[in-house]
């Protein structure tokens, strides 16, 4: 996948520092050994450095001995993440007590060392669930600033380039996000764009964000709130192609858009895509996914102050390798 292959490219000159708090999980140490092997990123993996040579013997990898392994059980660095986290979270309540054990927990210790700077990103999920990867992310972390909400995207890639950037198309938020305000959903259409262009380079992101009527032709008050969201994102994106609010025939199709959109310069070429809701875009893309035949990257979260991902629990090597090589390039971006 010529994509992938930029991303790696990317990635190797500037190597950033990935965390994985799964450190003891087949695939992630697998990827991690892989991603040590080819020079892709630096690696820290969270867990028992015993148990983590072990497993790496046992599964033949030899570039292990290459990673950062810290013990959140054993942590000699714990009172710094101890201080940060109750300096973050004791207003909201967090208990001293509480800090002391929320170190331990790989989940919350991989936030930590991000938002310290000890680490450029973090991916997890290939054992745990989704709510659980995101919350100490959205707790620690948290959204940088100019973004409204965190959400997910997906790079959908088509074998057939009629439509899109050569073939491929973002869409959000599929994994975020349940039901943004119209504040939140011009916020997901500008960060998406910034994603498609400097996570795919997507030279020309041209947004739709997407509902059941085009301009006008259905009222409801599902369908003001997505003109509300175009509008929001025009103000804080001025100079972005955007349109709101347009079908999905209407975003993609240019006969279509010719008759529904007259004089958009988004309809009939959009390709980065806004779904009114993390139900649309979660359905939507699974769809497009099974349907057409096309494949899914990601979801790539995005509107963080630095990149968090989160694995399907159903992950491959390879799924690891490429979401810690796209958080490299996310970890790159959030810096220029
Ligand atoms: C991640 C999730 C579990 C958080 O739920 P929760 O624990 O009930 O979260 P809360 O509402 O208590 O919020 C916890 C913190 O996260 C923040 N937060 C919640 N949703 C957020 C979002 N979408 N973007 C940014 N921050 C968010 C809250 O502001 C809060 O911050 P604070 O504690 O500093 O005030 C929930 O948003 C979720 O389930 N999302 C969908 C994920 C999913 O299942 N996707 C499947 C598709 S792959």
């Amino acid at each position: 996948m010529a994509i992938l292959d930029s991303i790696i490219a990317r990635a190797k000159q500037n190597k950033q520092r990935i965390v994985l708090p799964e450190g003891t999980e087949e695939r992630t140490l697998k990827a991690a050994d892989q991603i040590l092997a080819e020079g892709i990123a630096n690696i820290i993996l969270l867990g028992s450095p015993n148990e983590i040579n072990k497993l790496a013997s046992e599964f033949g990898l030899k570039n292990i001995s290459k990673a950062t392994i810290i013990d959140p059980e054993n942590n000699p660095n714990s009172q710094k993440y101890i201080d940060l986290l109750l300096q973050l979270r004791q207003r909201k309540g967090l208990q001293p007590e509480q800090a002391v054990e929320l170190v331990k927990d790989p989940l919350y210790l991989a936030c930590l060392l991000v938002k310290a700077g000890d680490a450029d990103g973090e991916v997890a999920g290939a054992k745990n669930y989704t709510g659980n990867v995101l919350r100490p992310a959205f707790q620690i972390i948290k959204t940088r600033q100019g973004a409204k909400c965190v959400s997910g995207a997906f790079l959908m890639i088509f074998k057939d380039k009629t439509y899109g950037h050569d073939g491929m198309l973002l869409f959000a938020d599929c994994a975020a996000t349940p039901v943004p305000t119209a504040e939140e959903l011009g916020s997901i259409a500008v960060v998406s764009a910034g994603t498609a262009k400097s996570i795919f380079g997507f030279d020309d992101p041209k947004v739709a964000i997407m509902s059941f009527s085009t301009k006008g032709s259905a009222k409801h008050e599902t369908v003001d709130k997505v003109i509300e969201a175009g509008n929001f994102a025009k103000q804080y994106a001025p100079d972005l192609k955007i349109d709101a609010e347009l079908q999905a025939d209407a975003a993609l199709v240019p006969s279509v858009a010719k008759s529904k959109a007259p004089g958009s310069e988004v309809a009939g070429q959009a390709n980065v895509l806004v779904f009114p809701s993390l139900e649309a875009g979660n359905i939507g893309y699974k769809l497009v996914q099974r349907l057409a035949g096309a494949e899914a990257l990601g979801p790539i979260l995005q509107g963080l102050a630095a990149p968090v991902n989160d694995l399907s629990r159903g992950c491959s090597v390879e799924d690891v390798v490429k979401m810690i090589a796209i958080t490299a390039n996310q970890a790159i971006a959030a810096k220029q």
